[in-house]
């Protein structure tokens, strides 16, 4: 697979999924939170440019600035800041590698007369002409592609800007840098001061400005930029990508990073009481990873909330035969089997659930060194949570195992 094909499947994934979370990541993962984003994201870009022409802030001075310019907006997603900034400029086009957020952005903004999108290939602005844009936008896209299609993107903007034109994008930088692997389309790339010049002068550029962004990462311990960029002279060098990738060349930390993602989602719309979404979205998780025991965990729980003891059943059932280790997903079943009253499944599956359980105890005591305090405690009382609760279903279900066999 080329390496434009895995950006393309991968957020067509996302944007099926739900393109408004994926967009803008928001905590509360909604549409309000998603429409504030908009408004603070479109308001820090215009600022920007106001700041470097010394001008206050209001809405009319960034319109009279901007009436006679084109704006694009590279990773447009589904027009999230394309759709607002096309009221300040004469013409607003928005680019995305997902066919699936631009037929979305399509459809939301299909009114707006002077915007439109194009799906491209992941790599290339060629829909464009040459310095035919005045400004080019780019927020959370350039950090999480290869490096190979972020070098690509920076000639190609320096082949479309007009000449003074400016490149105004989010990006992360700091004394050391910080990539993940190079065919992940998600997780956050951290340039070098060297790399991060070396970008902008290739593609004839000059930094303006550079402000930070007022959100920490916690993992990273940096936090992100606004750059401004303008065009100085023509990019040195032609835009080329051309790189097959393995199929299996999916990083696992990318997929964790998706599937919590995803979890967190489905978290949310269980909390707003919209279940059919939350089970949607789970259902979107297991399909990512059908091995792992969470998404199945967090859909019984959902399940059991409705009452729905076939569902739950069913759940379960996969589970352990997509998990056969997940000592819970034994302990669940055994106490679904209890509740609709068939206590010889029960028993079996407390059975596994037992072994199961013994094998972690035996592992937990080996491995004792290799966790925190805090670790141990918790592991340590997680299992013995599991072993209360299977003590008192063991009794329920051999209760009623003897009761079904006198009768
Ligand atoms: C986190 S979203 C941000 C979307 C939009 N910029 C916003 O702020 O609402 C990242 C977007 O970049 C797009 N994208 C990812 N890789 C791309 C690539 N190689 N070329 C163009 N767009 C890409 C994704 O499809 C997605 O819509």
């Amino acid at each position: 697979m080329k390496i434009q094909d895995k950006m393309k499947q991968d957020w067509d994934r996302r944007a099926q999924i739900d393109p408004y979370y994926w967009v803008a990541a928001t905590q509360e993962a909604d549409l309000e939170s998603y429409e504030n984003s908009a408004q603070i994201d479109c308001e820090a870009f215009l600022k920007g440019f106001l700041k470097i022409k010394d001008l206050e802030w209001s809405e009319q001075v960034a319109k009279t600035l901007f009436q006679d310019q084109v704006l694009l907006d590279l990773g447009s997603g589904i027009g999230r800041m394309t759709a607002p900034l096309a009221s300040y400029f004469k013409k607003a086009i928005g680019v995305d590698v997902s066919e699936q957020m631009i037929i979305k952005a399509k459809s939301l903004h299909e009114t707006i007369e002077n915007l439109s999108f194009y799906s491209n290939s992941g790599t290339d602005l060629s829909m464009v002409e040459p310095a035919s844009v005045d400004v080019v936008c780019s927020y959370s896209v350039l950090a999480h592609l290869p490096i190979d299609v972020t070098e690509s993107y920076f000639l190609e903007v320096g082949k479309i800007l007009k000449p003074q034109g400016y490149f105004r994008y989010q990006f992360w930088v700091s004394s050391t840098a910080n990539h993940p692997n190079d065919q992940d389309s998600l997780s956050i790339h951290v340039y070098d001061e060297d790399h991060f010049e070396r970008l902008i002068s290739q593609a004839g550029l000059k930094v303006i400005s550079r402000e930070e962004i007022d959100y920490f990462d916690p993992v990273l311990q940096i936090k992100p930029l606004w750059i401004t960029a303008q065009k100085v002279a023509e990019p040195q060098g032609i835009a080329h990508v051309d790189r097959e990738i393995k199929d299996s060349a999916i990083s696992e930390e990318e997929i964790m990073l998706e599937y919590d993602l995803i979890l967190y989602l489905a978290q949310k719309y269980q909390e707003r009481g919209e279940n059919a979404e939350a089970e949607r979205v789970l259902s979107e998780a297991i399909q990512l990873e059908p091995n792992r025991p969470e998404a199945y965990l967090h859909w019984t729980s959902l399940r059991l909330a409705l009452d729905d003891l076939t569902g739950t059943t069913t759940i379960l059932e996969e589970l352990t035969t997509k998990c056969p280790t997940c000592t819970e997903g034994w302990l669940y079943l055994a106490q679904v089997f209890q509740a609709s009253e068939q206590p010889f499944k029960a028993l079996e599956s407390l059975e596994k659930c037992d072994k199961l359980l013994k094998k972690e105890q035996k592992a937990l005591v080996q491995s004792k060194g290799q966790w925190s305090d805090e670790e141990l405690t918790q592991q340590q009382e997680r299992l013995l949570s599991i072993d209360t609760h299977r003590l008192s279903l063991l009794k329920m279900a051999q209760k009623d195992a003897l009761k079904k066999r006198k009768r």
